[in-house]
């Protein structure tokens, strides 16, 4: 039985321990990192459940376009005149990719943005996933290092994002 919620305090450990699962050693966030990100948007952080066992996750929050939300920042707040969604982190466990796990997640969270009238979204994609946001919609808008070793895009979908199946 699959069941997406939204993450919960005592769910927080478990996913930053499947975010390290999920992504190499040069993109593991600190635990007070993601701790930072559910404290001051908890509504973007949603999780997926197969048979009882945390899957996947995603952590979204609003935010400013054309700013950047760099790894293991754990200090920032919330802009009062945010215009997007920024999708800071959605990790499915390797066992379960490509069960539309990660869409449903991306979903929920495009349906809470637009319910705030959000009709921007932005994220970092390491260049493996590039082509994923892209099918979703989204684009280049410039190229750097997330962190030393790793060239990232940030994208952006400046309209809802809709899969392209
Ligand atoms: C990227 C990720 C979130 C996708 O989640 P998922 O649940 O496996 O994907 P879904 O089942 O929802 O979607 C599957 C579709 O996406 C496509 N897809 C998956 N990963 C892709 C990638 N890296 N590039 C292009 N397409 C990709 C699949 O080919 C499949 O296409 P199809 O429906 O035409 O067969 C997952 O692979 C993941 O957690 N990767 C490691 C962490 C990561 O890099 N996260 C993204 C950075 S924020």
């Amino acid at each position: 039985m699959i069941l997406l919620r939204n993450l919960k305090d005592e769910d927080i450990k478990e996913a930053h321990s499947l975010g390290n699962i999920c992504y190499p050693l040069d993109l593991h966030e600190s635990l007070e990192s993601f701790q930072w990100r559910f404290k001051i948007y908890s509504e973007g952080c949603r999780g997926a459940w197969v048979d009882n066992v945390l899957c996947g996750y995603i952590v979204a929050h609003i935010w400013k376009l054309n700013e950047i939300v760099y790894l293991n920042d754990d200090s920032y707040g919330l802009p009062k005149d945010a215009d997007c969604m920024y999708i800071h982190d959605v990790a499915i466990h390797p066992l379960y990719h490509n069960k539309h796990l990660g869409s449903r997640l991306v979903s929920d969270i495009i349906t809470l943005a637009v319910c705030k009238n959000i009709y921007n979204f932005a994220g970092v994609a390491i260049k493996s996933t590039e082509g994923y946001w892209k099918r979703w919609g989204f684009s280049v808008e410039r190229e750097f290092y997330y962190t030393v070793n790793v060239p990232a895009f940030y994208m952006t979908c400046k309209k809802i994002p809709l899969w392209r199946g």
